[in-house]
């Protein structure tokens, strides 16, 4: 009984990012910089309505780093895999990258946010 009362704690009790499961809370960091709404246009990263699908570097209104032009020029595009690679260590995939985010640790989480990102109503 007490065993359980001390799990049921440790639950309540453990930061969101330690639940790695939910892509949505995943993405609360990444809300500073990056929105899903379409119409939302001023935030200092792009916009990532869509993003899993269309080609690396191709929000219009965005002005992107030339490693991230170029990538676009060579037609890479994003897909979950693509995605839950760049989020272990985004610097390590395109040098030279404008923003500013350490990796995502936890794989289980990385999937959680590129499932999320593939379709934001989903959950
Ligand atoms: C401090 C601001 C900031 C944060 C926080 C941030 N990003 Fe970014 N992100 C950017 C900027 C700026 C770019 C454009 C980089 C460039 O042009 O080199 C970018 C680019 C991207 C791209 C490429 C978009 C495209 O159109 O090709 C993806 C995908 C992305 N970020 C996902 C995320 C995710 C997921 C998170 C949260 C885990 C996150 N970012 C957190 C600023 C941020």
């Amino acid at each position: 009984m007490r065993l359980l009362a001390v799990l049921l704690l440790v639950t309540i009790l453990l930061p969101p990012s330690a639940m790695a499961e939910d892509g949505a809370q995943a993405f609360t960091p990444c809300r500073a910089c990056h929105s899903l709404d379409p119409a939302e246009r001023n935030l200092p990263g792009p916009n990532l309505s869509g993003v899993i699908g269309r080609a690396v570097g191709s929000d219009a209104g965005f002005d992107y780093s030339p490693v991230l032009r170029k990538a676009r020029d060579d037609g890479l595009r994003w897909d979950a895999k693509r995605l839950e690679t760049f989020l272990a260590d985004p610097a390590a995939m395109f040098p030279g990258l404008w923003m500013s985010m350490r990796g995502i640790e936890n794989a289980a989480e990385r999937q959680a946010l590129a499932k999320f990102l593939a379709d934001p109503a989903s959950r």
